[in-house]
């Protein structure tokens, strides 16, 4: 009986932990976002070798399943632009996510076929696109990650 309180109280410990530490996010899209950065960084250290691409694949689709997600939030940046230019600066957010998106799927495509130099290509796109996607549509402040 000890023991599985023990073991109850750890457990406890453990998830509350964890969430704790889960993320810095102060946005929902923020925290999207540290989950995409978490899946990107596996997907580039291990994108050109071929033995790891089942892994890879699981990786690429959180990194597609909350790049989707992140479709449904604005960036916090939005508040600093003028009222007049807030829904195209949205909207033109909107489409550089999709096009993410896009690529996900593009490297999802090429991993399946075992192209892994054609998948190494992909992932450099993606890293200028979220370069690009930064600069463009994230607060100044959060530009140092
Ligand atoms: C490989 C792709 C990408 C990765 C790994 C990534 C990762 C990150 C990380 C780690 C943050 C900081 C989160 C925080 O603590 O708040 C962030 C923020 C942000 N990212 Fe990305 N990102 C990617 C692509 C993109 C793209 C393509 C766009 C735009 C089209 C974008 C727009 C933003 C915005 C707007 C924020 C600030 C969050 C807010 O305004 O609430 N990201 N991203």
């Amino acid at each position: 009986m000890k023991i599985r309180a023990l073991i109850l109280t750890l457990a406890c410990a453990l998830v509350t932990g964890s969430a704790a530490f889960a993320s810095d996010a102060e946005t929902e899209l923020g925290a999207k976002m540290e989950k995409m950065g978490g899946a990107f960084r596996t997907i580039r250290r291990q994108v050109a070798d071929a033995s790891k691409n089942a892994d890879t694949l699981a990786k690429v689709a959180t990194l597609k399943e909350n790049a989707e997600a992140s479709l449904k939030f604005e960036p916090a940046l939005k508040k600093e632009k003028p009222a007049a230019d807030q829904k195209k600066f949205v909207e033109n957010y909107r489409a550089e996510m999709k096009k993410f998106v896009e690529l996900c799927s593009k490297l999802e495509a090429a991993l399946k076929a075992n192209d892994n130099a054609l998948a190494t290509k992909i992932c450099g796109q993606m890293g200028d696109a979220q370069k690009a996607g930064h600069k463009e549509y994230k607060k100044e402040d959060k530009k140092k990650k």
